[in-house]
């Protein structure tokens, strides 16, 4: 049976614009699946005037009749998913078992994993703090692989037991934070209580998600796979130490999802216009300067999550190109080309020179020596986000746009516009359904 599916990945160091796509391909689809990362994302869908920031929820949540999963490849905050669920409810929009499941297999964030978050990065020096969202993700993975101090959600379900294993949990987290970081301890009881309240109000909505989506396959039912962060921030694949932990790309999906490798299917690649990265790590394209304010300025650059000004920088493709390969890209969607207006010349970085010779291969370990080769292109003048067909962009945008699927080889598929969900051009894309 031919597969349907379509996997979207951030193409850089998150925040590509992964919200607004989800949302315009969650109309063709049956299922969206989020299967890494945690509350550290931060998706932004528009519609109209509203804005919707989701973090756990997977953003097919907006669209009728679609089923959102969270698989087993994700961390799960109980706190932050209840918080968006009563959010989104308050806002008229429907959340139940009808249309979300969460994965009995998926990992609970504890309160010891967030505070383990802060208190690392906290004492570590400058240059080696990762600097990141501090919501628990790196000590959380942790105990995933560590599994006597790890609990799954199911776990949530059998309160005695739960209780139990929290309180010896606590035991051993409160002896190494005071060892560590000369911590207060934290009160089991309490979390325990908070913990089973949580369970409560997920217990209808937790499932064998992987069992629903190879039952979805056996069907010919299509599935949407909604990536997080992006491939530069892989645990393996990206400028390690300054990463998320869990594998981001598409290779993540079947781990993550509970699914063969063969119900990948189309890879669309996002990657905005230019390059932004929050947190810390090299990012050799970076404009500490007025190019980068503008685009921060223009861009409204600020992290979704923690609200931390994001670091701009030019377009690299050399970068693109490598997670392109890593993922087995069939096409790009280019998202924020409208912040571009009003620049005179606009960079495209397409390789790097290490110590003074140009690089074969893209290689995330080399980074922090990466002196940057540009291609220098026109920029334009003309607000661009009433745009909706690609003949109605100015020469100079359409020129960008196919510099990227020359210097990528990919087609471009998508071209955002605008962050509201009508503001996209339909290019080159062979998404059924979009087309
Ligand atoms: P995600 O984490 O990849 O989903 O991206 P974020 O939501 O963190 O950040 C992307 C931001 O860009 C959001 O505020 C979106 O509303 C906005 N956005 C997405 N596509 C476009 C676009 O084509 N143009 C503009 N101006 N904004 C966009
Ligand atoms: P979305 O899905 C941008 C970054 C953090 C930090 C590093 C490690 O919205 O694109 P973590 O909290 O994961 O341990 O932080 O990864 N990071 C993101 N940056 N967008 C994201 O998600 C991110 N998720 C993690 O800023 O540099
Ligand atoms: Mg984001």
């Amino acid at each position: 049976m031919e597969c349907r599916n379509i996997t979207v990945i951030g193409m850089q160091w998150g925040d590509e614009g992964k919200g607004k796509v989800v949302d315009a391909l969650a109309r063709v689809s049956r299922y969206v699946v989020r299967f890494c990362g945690g509350a550290n994302a931060g998706h932004t869908v528009t519609v109209g005037s509203e804005k919707f920031a989701m973090h756990l929820i997977p953003c097919g949540i907006l669209t009728e009749g679609v089923m959102n999963l969270v698989a087993n490849g994700v961390v799960f905050d109980p706190s932050v998913a209840l918080e968006e669920i009563d959010s989104l409810r308050a806002r008229g929009i429907q959340v139940s078992p009808e249309n979300l499941r969460i994965s009995a297999a998926a990992h609970v964030v504890m309160p010891w994993h967030k505070q383990a978050d802060i208190l690392s990065e906290k004492s570590l020096t400058d240059g080696r703090k990762i600097g990141t969202t501090a919501r628990g993700i790196g000590p959380c993975y942790c105990d995933k692989a560590n599994r006597s101090t790890a609990i799954r959600i199911e776990e949530l379900l059998e309160a005695e037991a739960f209780g139990q294993k929290v309180r010896l949990i606590a035991e051993v987290k409160n002896k190494i934070f005071a060892a560590l970081y000369d911590a207060e301890p934290m009160d089991a009881e309490a979390i325990a209580a908070e913990y089973i309240g949580y369970a409560e109000r997920l217990r209808p909505m937790i499932d064998n998600t992987g069992r629903i989506l190879r039952k979805a396959i056996r069907a010919g039912e299509r599935i949407f796979f909604e990536g997080a962060q992006g491939s530069l921030l892989d645990i393996d694949h990206g400028t390690y130490p300054f990463v998320t932990s869990s594998p981001v790309t598409a290779c993540g999906v079947p781990a993550g999802a509970g699914v063969p490798p063969t119900a990948v299917g189309q890879v669309v690649g996002l990657t905005k216009a230019y390059t932004s990265r929050v947190g810390a790590g090299p990012f050799p394209t970076e404009q500490d300067n007025e190019s980068g304010q503008y685009l921060r300025d223009r861009g409204q650059e600020y992290g979704t999550t923690t609200g931390r000004p994001r670091r701009c920088g030019w377009f690299d493709v050399f970068a693109v190109r490598y997670a392109a390969e890593l993922s087995g890209v069939d096409e790009l969607a280019l998202s924020r080309l409208d912040v571009l207006t009003g620049l005179q010349e606009l960079k495209i970085c397409t390789g790097y020179r290490i110590n003074g010779q140009e690089a074969e291969s893209f290689d995330p370990s080399l980074l922090h020596k990466a002196e940057c080769i540009y291609e220098t292109l026109g920029g334009w003048q003309e607000d661009i986000s009433d745009c909706r067909k690609f003949e109605d962009l100015p020469a100079a945008a359409r020129e960008y746009v196919s510099a990227a699927e020359r210097l990528i080889g990919r087609p471009v598929g998508l071209i955002g516009v605008g962050p509201e969900r009508s503001e996209t051009i339909i290019h080159h894309t062979q998404v059924e359904g979009l087309r």
